[in-house]
């Protein structure tokens, strides 16, 4: 406990004290769902809609009473932030994101921001003052689904000057763009305003995210906390074909170049290419597949499918990308269509922790009593993105069999309450530092 010295605040005896407002937590988190578009228990809340406006404006209230001095970026990152005694150091930081895909639950991200504002709380109480400034940050669009990019915020927080680009042409599904969507919830004023997002070199000292684990490992093994050590890879890709269409019923088959039928021998040969890894750790996903005109009676003359691949070994994860490339344009020879788009969106590489961030995270599950085990991130989150910038680590909670991305998502009070008692510690001690 030598980090502490000179702190009258966290000795040793009021470690075990620290006061989680659980219930109060769980209220706020069933709260935030009600801004949703899908009925309860789903919870629906895509980027700049009406819903994402009302639970940024619920985010922001929170971070006020906790008396956090609020600010946000072009595109809506929200910052919020404690000042430390030594203000001008570099802030640690904490956050994930309060996004949700159609028809999902209500913990994925939001327990790393209403956790982590509730961690600042915890830290308040109990008396502490941190060293370096302390910031929550709620990260815009961490999920991919109206722009087709995910971890927009970070990404461009990272300083990605390919995002800042295609931000200024990008429109989504209903010929929306960006700048425009961005406009109508209050940001992105002007387009030169999107590059001011980057941060700074050095802006933290380190990030740490609390998140449910998304996977079944911790509830089985019947383990309290994951310490993430690396993230796996993520890559999305854009794919579409176009035929001649034509009728349903006068078009005999060996005429046809039914750009449906590519679209789906393309989303065959991605589980084929995923499993001839031979690795469990390759995944891959088609979760979009749209056909035009779709109509019953008419052949499909555009195919549009997207495509999510993972893998903790980048090149392995790469070559997985080669293959469905190659497939498609042989599928262009078998059935006569044309390749219209092959977009590689995005690949990303992993990205592993920090070995200083990772002590703190297991020094405080010790000292709390914890049980704790090191894990890979299967899922990518806004740390993939903080890791460029700053020192990063991850801590996880269990959720009940691993659920997420559906409505049965679930993480019980206590273990959100140990997450958020780590989370606070690991601030505090990183903010020592
Ligand atoms: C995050 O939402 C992911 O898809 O991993
Ligand atoms: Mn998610
Ligand atoms: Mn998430």
């Amino acid at each position: 406990m030598d980090q502490f010295s000179g702190y009258s605040i966290l000795e040793p005896t009021s470690i075990s004290s620290l006061s989680v407002d659980a219930q109060g937590l769980q209220n706020q988190i069933d709260e935030l769902s009600g801004f949703s578009d899908a009925p309860a228990p789903s919870v629906t809340r895509v980027l700049y809609t009406d819903k994402d406006v009302l639970a940024r404006r619920y985010v922001k209230k929170l971070m006020g009473i906790a008396g956090l001095s609020v600010r946000e970026d072009a595109v809506g990152n929200i910052f919020g932030r404690w000042d430390g005694s030594e203000p001008e150091l570099a802030a640690v930081a904490t956050g994930s994101h309060i996004d949700a895909i159609p028809y999902s639950g209500k913990y994925d991200g939001v327990v790393g921001v209403l956790g982590a504002i509730e961690a600042i709380n915890v830290l308040k109480r109990s008396g502490f003052k941190p060293k370096r400034p302390l910031e929550v940050i709620s990260f815009t669009s961490e999920e991919p689904t109206r722009f087709g990019i995910s971890c927009l915020g970070s990404r461009l927080l990272a300083g990605s000057e390919n995002l800042a680009n295609s931000l200024k042409t990008i429109t989504d599904s209903q010929n929306i763009s960006f700048l425009d969507a961005a406009r109508s919830a209050g940001y992105a004023k002007t387009e030169d305003d999107l590059s001011s997002v980057f941060l700074k070199k050095g802006t933290y000292s380190a990030f740490v995210e609390l998140h449910i684990e998304q996977g079944p490992i911790l509830e089985d093994e019947g383990i309290s906390i994951g310490i993430v050590t690396a993230i796996a890879a993520p890559a999305s890709l854009k794919v579409e074909f176009e035929g001649n269409g034509g009728h349903a019923g006068a078009v005999l088959m060996p005429n046809r170049n039914d750009a449906g039928l590519a679209a789906a021998e393309l989303a065959l040969a991605v589980e084929k290419h995923v499993l001839e890894s031979g690795s469990v750790d390759t995944v891959g996903t088609v979760g979009i597949l749209e056909l035009h005109p779709g109509a019953i009676n008419s052949i499909p003359s555009k195919s549009h499918i997207e495509i999510d691949t993972r893998d903790i070994d980048e090149k392995r994860r790469n070559q997985v990308i080669e293959k469905i490339h190659e497939t498609a344009i042989r599928i262009t020879k078998t059935r006569g269509v044309k390749l219209s788009e092959f977009h590689i969106v995005n690949q990303d590489p992993p990205a592993l922790s920090d070995e200083v961030v990772v002590n703190a995270m297991e020094a405080a599950t010790k000292e709390l009593n914890l049980t704790s085990k090191l894990m890979i991130s299967r899922a990518y989150h806004d740390s993939l993105f903080m890791a460029r910038v700053s020192p990063m680590g991850m801590i996880f909670i269990p959720c009940y069999k691993g659920y997420s991305h559906k409505p049965e998502e679930f993480a019980s009070i206590e273990d959100m309450s140990n997450g958020v008692k780590v989370l606070a510690f690991t601030l505090a001690k990183l903010s020592l530092q």
